[in-house]
């Protein structure tokens, strides 16, 4: 299995241009399901999960055109085929937002059961009350381990929809499902993130006439009919998080050029409470922790506009640094500090109460072989490695892999002692 190696590099230091956001393009494909006509993406980013989400299509029937750099053009002439591919809803849980365009467009969807990063039980039973919601029929099949869902006797039909929390990826699909019902759907509670306004400014793009997409209430009009459209992804806003990081843990300076600072802001403000500078410049977003006096802050990860679960573990291997005790609360996912045990392996020395990880920082960290226990925690180790003395070896990077572009190169442009093993 591939491997990075990491060695203590000093302060890291100069530009990194970010790319589109994972989190965005992979709603943004499974969209262009919902027309039969081409839709062009533009500012993907080359990452395994897109691909992924590229043989999702195929095998519902797309065809792909991936042959510029950057830019998909997906067509859905004819749906061929209505059951997720099983190996690859395992490989990426995100292979779940294909079923509400698939039941707009279809009128059925069969699903294996989703894998992904093992954060939590990560179910989808809201997903699943929305297209209820919408008058469609939905049959757990447990014993296949698949959901089928199809519409009803009297189709698909708009609807209120309360979500008990404010899920991304159920917001996403019964969005994508409630642009082709019947009659207006109203989703409460809804998610904010800007991945759900980057979809519904693509869905909009398409034809559909979806408003307040942003707020917790969002209003979906059915159409007859989407069309193509041509539609850049927005900058990657947990990559822009980490690359902060990067400059905050080896007490760098880096120009995050590409960022939408109002996407990034309770990463800035918890960077502020820290002592790292953030400033806001035309060409990007500039940070600079050559201050040497950091201390400590605490962190609780919410739904957005609040500090993004995404960050929780790249912070927390910042914080193991800094002068003073930190606590991490994370109230997203109840399974997102496996992290912990390898920053532990470091010298970190951090403790879980329940939800709770109390970091008591001011450590010197060690190089050590440690896990990218999933994605996030994976881009945690890359910046614990940076600091730590001797040699950080990672494995598992596949993860990593699946959701941050250029990774070790990017890092190497700003001086990192980084490489990739390559093995079989
Ligand atoms: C998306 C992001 C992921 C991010 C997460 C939270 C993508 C591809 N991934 O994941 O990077 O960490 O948002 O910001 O966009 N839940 C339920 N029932 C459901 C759905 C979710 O109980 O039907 C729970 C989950 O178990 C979790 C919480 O809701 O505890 C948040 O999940 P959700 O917002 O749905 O995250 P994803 O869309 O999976």
């Amino acid at each position: 299995m591939s491997k990075i190696l990491v060695n203590s590099s000093g302060p890291l230091h100069g530009e990194v241009c970010i790319s589109g956001a994972k989190n965005s393009v992979l709603p943004l494909l499974a969209a262009t399901i919902l027309t039969d006509q081409t839709c062009v993406i533009e500012d993907v980013p080359d990452l395994v999960d897109v691909n992924v989400m590229k043989n999702m299509l195929v095998n519902y029937g797309s065809e792909i055109d991936d042959s510029e750099p950057g830019v998909i053009r997906a067509q859905m002439k004819e749906v061929s085929c209505c059951e997720g591919d099983a190996e690859l809803v395992q490989e990426m849980r995100a292979s779940v937002f294909t079923m509400g365009p698939m039941l707009a467009r279809h009128g059925k969807v069969i699903m294996p059961l989703p894998g992904g990063c093992t954060i939590g039980k990560r179910p989808i039973d809201l997903h699943l009350k929305g297209f209820r919601a919408l008058g469609a029929e939905v049959l757990e099949d447990k014993e296949n381990e698949r959901v089928v869902v199809s519409v009803g006797p009297d189709g698909i039909k708009g609807d209120a929809i309360y979500l008990d929390f404010p899920s991304v990826g159920a917001t996403e699909n019964i969005m994508m499902a409630a642009t082709l019902a019947e009659g207006t759907t109203i989703i409460e509670n809804a998610a904010k993130e800007p991945e759900i306004i980057d979809l519904a400014n693509l869905l909009n793009k398409m034809g559909a006439r979806i408003k307040y997409a942003g707020t917790d209430m969002i209003r979906i009009e059915g159409v007859k009919k989407l069309s193509g459209c041509i539609h850049a992804v927005i900058p990657d806003r947990i990559e822009t998080g980490t690359f902060m990081l990067a400059a905050a843990i080896t007490r760098g300076d880096i120009l995050i050029k590409n960022a939408l600072p109002g996407h990034v802001r309770p990463i800035i403000a918890k960077l502020k409470e820290c002592n790292v500078s953030v400033d806001l410049l035309p060409e990007g977003i500039y940070v600079d922790a050559r201050n040497e006096d950091l201390i400590a802050t605490d962190i609780k990860t919410l739904p957005y506009p609040g500090f993004p679960t995404d960050i929780q573990s790249p912070f927390m291997a910042f914080l193991t640094t800094v002068k003073g005790k930190s606590i991490v609360r994370e109230t997203v996912f109840e399974n997102r500090f496996m992290h912990v045990v390898e920053l532990n392996r470091m010298g970190a020395d951090i403790s879980i109460q329940n939800r709770e990880a109390v970091v008591p920082g001011g450590k010197t960290l060690k190089g050590a072989r440690v896990r990218a226990t999933d994605l996030r925690a994976g881009a945690a180790m890359v910046l614990a490695g940076l600091v730590a003395t001797g040699t950080t070896e990672i494995s598992e990077i596949y993860h990593i892999e699946r959701g941050y572009e250029n990774f070790v190169q990017k890092f190497k442009g700003l001086g990192a002692d980084i490489m990739k093993i390559e093995h079989d």
